[in-house]
């Protein structure tokens, strides 16, 4: 069986752990991922004869393709999903948590001859680009293709991470199978996972196990696992930040550019933020993209926070994106793509729920299956899968901000922190201070969507946009918060602000018209950082009046619509402090003094 490692491989610990996993998984063969271009087209074309890809008609979306997972394998595992530190109660009530040791008895078991009649790909990646001090190194060993070929888009991945290695260089080791190892003569299906799942982080040991699933965050390992839930444990112990965040620039006519960086929970709108178009009224007005979905943030040499994307690529929410709602998205997935989950049009393209006005006649949908929009309209099936995604490169962006690899990051001016929330939350406001801040990130609430299995449009607790996310107790991450505002490396705190796009009418509607518009109060945002913008003073934090915004060139607003919009609904209010309260109680044992303080303080602001 065993293959060697290829000579340049000279790091000591990353072959014994390749030849002792080898041994557990007991593959047929082991491919050391270079990272290049073939390699790239020689997975591609394996998936696509073994029938596990669809090649996309060339001359409409070249060198892309279409994968379609099994029903049972379509989103993130939150319930499989655990932290296993030391001690039970540093992982928190926020996390599933197993003794660590017990935990790698029985994954031992599982992944016991897992891979056997299959490849085993050792994947060598960089979150940050390759040697840059902010940078950390993992190795993901996995028996799924597909998921070193989405590695090579998400991470800067192959050979030159092995040469930045070096004999003992340290690295992230990350542990994957999809855990359907193939008898000899046994017929592989289209996508083979097993319904026992486990996706599983060692904080102390810097380890990450995952097991059964080869969907998006379950399988692509740098992104969830180790860019947030390892790295924010790295983060806390190292003075730094870990975040559910993207990364935007925003350009005034006078030259000024400014970065914000905001956290919104799963399918929440990060993507389509990041992308932003302004309306055309914004004349000379630009939005540059960093990053849409991580963000590493360290305090710099000049005390600003300063950011960067870890990532190299896009793993983006297909429904709902179109070239009216984030042109630039579908400028990015024009070649060089996967897509996963969507459904396949009769010319060999993609189509999803929301990307035209007009469904085609007929269509394959993410099933296999024949669709057409009479069978969508008796049946309500969907064509593409709710958490549908698409994997680009993150170059292909028009948008993509000068900086983008920078390793040194972009100094961030503001914080936004933005949930799904029909109800209850205006538009938007400005903490009064950022210990008022860290309160409203902690409190964040928002409905539940398809990017994690498990019920639609319930409203949770979703502190910064990161409680599937936080490898370590939330009481502690919120500790951690709050110290940042009063870090002595920090000398310029950014603003923080919290936003609602998706606040609706009593028809269902929402009443705010998102994306592009989503300008206006973005640029409030900035002015309000440099001074310029008025605000009225709330129980809530500061609010924009009508006129603090810009509507030039809009007329879908009228006063009365905006007065709803933002209106604080006392006794909605009153409801969601018991709920905050009732989540701080679930933290008791390591939540900071200070919250539940805020909590009576605003209980007691809004009932004068
Ligand atoms: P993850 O990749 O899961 O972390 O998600 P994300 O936060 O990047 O979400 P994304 O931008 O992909 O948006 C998810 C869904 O929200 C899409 O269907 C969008 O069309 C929708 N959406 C995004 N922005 C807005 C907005 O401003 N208003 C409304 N109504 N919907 C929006
Ligand atoms: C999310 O769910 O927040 C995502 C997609 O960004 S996944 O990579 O599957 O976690
Ligand atoms: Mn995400």
């Amino acid at each position: 069986m065993t293959q060697a490692a290829p000579d340049y491989v000279r790091n000591t610990k990353l072959k014994a752990w390749v030849t002792e996993v080898a041994a557990l998984t007991q593959p047929d063969q082991i491919v050391w991922c270079d990272g290049s271009q073939e390699e790239y087209d020689r997975l591609c074309n394996l998936l696509v004869d073994a029938g596990k890809m669809i090649r996309l008609n060339p001359a409409k979306r070249p060198n892309s393709f279409l994968a379609c997972s099994d029903p049972s394998d379509v989103a993130r595992v939150e319930d499989r999903t655990y932290i296993c530190s030391a001690n039970k109660e540093d992982a928190g009530p926020n996390n599933n948590w197993e003794d660590p040791a017990k935990m790698k008895d029985k994954l031992t078991g599982l992944f016991k001859g897992s891979m056997r009649g299959r490849t085993m790909y050792v994947i060598p990646f960089s979150m940050g680009p390759i040697g840059s001090p902010i940078a950390h190194i993992g190795v993901e060993i996995s028996d799924s293709a597909y998921v070193a070929i989405n590695m090579r888009i998400m991470t800067r991945m192959g050979r030159a991470v092995i040469d930045q290695l070096g004999s003992d260089g340290h690295f992230v080791p990350c542990l994957h199978s999809i855990g359907a190892p193939l008898e000899a003569g046994q017929q592989d299906v289209r996508w083979p996972c097993n319904p026992t799942k486990y996706i599983v982080h060692f904080p102390e040991t810097r380890e990450i196990w995952s097991y059964g699933s080869g969907y998006g965050g379950n399988a692509l390992l740098g992104k969830k696992c180790f860019a947030l839930r390892i790295a924010s444990t790295m983060a806390r112990d190292e003075g730094w930040l870990a975040e559910h965040m993207l990364i935007l620039g925003v350009e005034s006519p006078e030259g000024e550019k400014n970065y914000v960086a905001a956290a919104f929970p799963s399918a929440c709108g990060k993507t389509n933020f990041a992308m932003l178009i302004p309306p055309k009224s914004f004349d000379g007005w630009k939005i540059t993209t960093v990053g849409d979905d991580i963000a590493w943030i360290k305090p710099g040499p000049d005390g600003r926070l300063y950011a960067i994307n870890p990532e190299a690529g896009y793993f983006g929410v297909a429904p709902g994106t179109s070239e009216k709602t984030n042109f630039n998205a579908m400028a990015t997935l024009q070649e060089n793509v996967i897509f996963t989950n969507v459904a396949l049009t009769d010319d060999g393209d993609v189509w999803w729920e929301g990307m035209t006005k007009q469904a085609p006649a007929h269509l394959i949908d993410w099933q296999g299956q024949d669709w057409t929009p009479e069978i969508a309209a008796s049946s309500g099936r969907k064509a593409a899968h709710p958490n549908a995604r698409f994997t680009a490169p993150a170059n292909q962006c028009p948008s993509i901000d000068k900086d983008w690899e920078n390793p040194a990051g972009v100094p961030i001016s503001a914080f936004i922190f933005g949930g799904r929330r029909s109800t209850t939350v205006p538009l938007v406001y400005e903490a009064f201070n950022w210990n008022f801040g860290v309160y409203m990130a902690a409190t964040l609430g928002s409905e539940t969507t398809a990017a994690a299995t498990g019920e639609m449009g319930v409203i949770r607790r979703d502190p910064f946009a990161m409680l599937p996310f936080c490898g370590y107790h939330m009481g502690d991450y919120f500790k951690h918060w709050l110290h940042m505002g009063r870090n002595d490396k920090v000398k310029e705190l950014p603003h923080v602000f919290t936003v609602n796009w998706f606040r609706q009418n009593d028809n269902g509607e929402f009443i705010w018209p998102g994306f592009g518009d989503n300008m206006r109060v973005l640029k409030w945002i900035v002015e309000r950082v440099k001074g310029r913008a008025a605000a009225k003073e709330t129980a809530l934090g500061w609010m924009p009046r009508f006129e603090d915004i810009d509507w030039t060139d809009f007329s879908g607003m009228t006063r009365e619509q905006f007065e709803e919009l933002t209106r604080i609904d006392n006794a909605a209010w009153q409801a969601e402090l018991a709920l905050h309260a009732e989540w701080f109680e679930k933290l008791k044992s390591r939540l900071p003094r200070e919250l539940p303080l805020m909590c009576e303080l605003l209980e007691q602001t809004l009932a004068e």
